[in-house]
């Protein structure tokens, strides 16, 4: 039978998963794909620690180099992570001839428009599955699946982190701290937590679904990313009482000539699938202009279901590779001429409903205050809300506000922020009010 070869760099969480899957499946595997997957090379630092998966002898080098020049090896996977290293280890697999797979999204978000110009250049692929969504098959999805469709929106939550963190707040009043830690303990928190926590990690994941969905250029710089640190228990509970869940949602959609592409904690009425999609679980909706709605659910990190997904890159390329036809899918979904700097749309341009949380003196007159500079600004408020509960002498106020600019909200609250009865710096989270970008014809 055929045996195609593999080598693995890194074998931390996600290596030793494959590793460990290729192994306890391999007649499966083997069956499906009608060839032999075999790990060749294998490199990490340390090559002592017990795994748990027994590799051939010689197999295990602390030399990656081993992997990228071995001229049996034609499939690379990349499981080292950060940029710097794993770049440059990608480049020379690639300029070896060998197809490379990658979990390395911070990588892909950096650099991805020179990596895949390489491997183009050179008739390989870089196949990415595992580096968005865990084991969904969202690259799959909006690659093949939906080649008929214009995209007209992805919404994700695409951070098993933060959705823990929000989750563990709202279900058992945990403190951020402690949800973050048990985070970390769970080993789905990045080594920088800091890039889960303020949202980068979701930026970098949306920047390559917006690329493949539209045939943009990766654009990582103009997303407009904001993290979870500045939602309190008060913010939770207040939408937990008017209907909605706060989530860290990475949003995209079709706008015209250019495209939203935002990062940001957005309440989502209890009515979207995704306001229900609580703990470490990572989801996405995606609207089509032929299918409408769909949906996908799993975990969106972990050692076997992140594995799951690279075995999926493997399987596909080793497919390929069998029938001559490599790479038979454009590496960004799109021909290479067909891919474009599509401009991403400011956030101040943003339209949509708002929930806004001052915190102000308890006197009369101060809500007159408030109300009358959104007017100036033409905010229309569409609830209002105070409770009893002081704070150093001043009570939160909650707002729902309708359908206003961006622009003006910003504008409204620096003023708002100056008057001397508000005691701290308004907090406001965006209302994603529409469940889909779809109209039935
Ligand atoms: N730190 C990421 C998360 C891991 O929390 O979802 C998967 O990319």
């Amino acid at each position: 039978m055929k045996v195609i070869h593999i080598g693995i760099l890194g074998l931390g969480t996600v290596g030793t998963g494959i590793a460990r899957l290729l192994t306890e499946n391999r007649r499966l595997i083997t069956s499906r794909l009608g060839a032999v997957l075999h790990i060749k090379r294998a490199a990490d630092l340390d090559i002592q620690r017990d795994r748990g998966v027994g590799f051939e002898k010689g197999v295990l080098t602390t030399d990656p180099l081993a992997v990228v020049n071995d001229p049996e090896i034609q499939i690379v996977l990349e499981m080292i992570g950060g940029e710097k290293i794993a770049k440059t280890l990608i480049l020379k697999a690639i300029a070896n001839g060998k197809h490379v797979v990658t979990a390395n999204k911070a990588l892909l978000a950096a650099h991805g428009n020179a990596l895949f110009k390489a491997a183009s250049d050179k008739g390989v692929s870089i196949a990415f599955e595992p580096s968005v969504g865990g084991c969904m098959p969202i690259i799959k999805t909006l690659r093949e699946s939906l080649v008929g469709n214009q995209i007209l929106s992805i919404k994700g939550i695409l951070n098993g982190t933060c959705n823990y963190i929000l989750s563990e707040i709202t279900s058992k009043g945990a403190s951020f701290e402690d949800a973050l830690a048990s985070a970390q303990a769970n080993g789905f928190a990045e080594a920088d937590p800091t890039l889960d926590v303020e949202g980068h990690d979701t930026a970098h994941k949306l920047s390559i679904l917006a690329a493949i969905a539209y045939g943009m250029r990766i654009n990582l710089a103009d997303i407009y990313v904001e993290g979870i640190s500045r939602i309190t228990p008060l913010d939770i509970e207040f939408a937990r009482q008017s209907g909605y869940h706060i989530k860290l949602l990475a949003i995209t959609k079709r706008a015209g000539g250019s495209v939203e592409a935002r990062v940001h904690p957005t309440m989502i009425p209890f009515s979207n699938p995704l306001s229900n999609v609580h703990g470490a679980m990572n989801a996405v909706t995606i609207s089509g202009d032929a299918i409408g709605d769909m949906m996908l659910y799993g975990h969106g990190a972990g050692m076997m279901p992140t594995a799951s997904a690279a075995i999926s890159d493997v399987i596909d390329i080793a497919r390929d590779i069998l029938t001559g036809a490599s790479p038979r899918v454009p590496l960004l979904s799109f021909q290479r001429q067909h891919i474009k700097k599509i401009p991403i749309r400011p956030i101040e341009e943003l339209v949509t409903h708002y929930y806004i949380r001052f915190s102000a003196m308890d006197q009369p007159g101060v809500l007159a205050k408030i109300a009358g500079i959104l007017g100036e600004y033409a905010i229309s408020i569409m609830s209002v809300h105070q409770i009893e509960q002081k704070l150093n002498g001043a009570v939160p106020i909650f707002m729902l506000t309708h359908e206003a600019e961006e622009k003006k909200i910003r504008s409204a609250l620096s003023r708002i922020a100056s008057l001397d009865v508000i005691t701290d710096t308004p907090m406001f989270i965006r209302i994603e009010e529409k469940n889909s970008e779809f109209s039935q014809p």
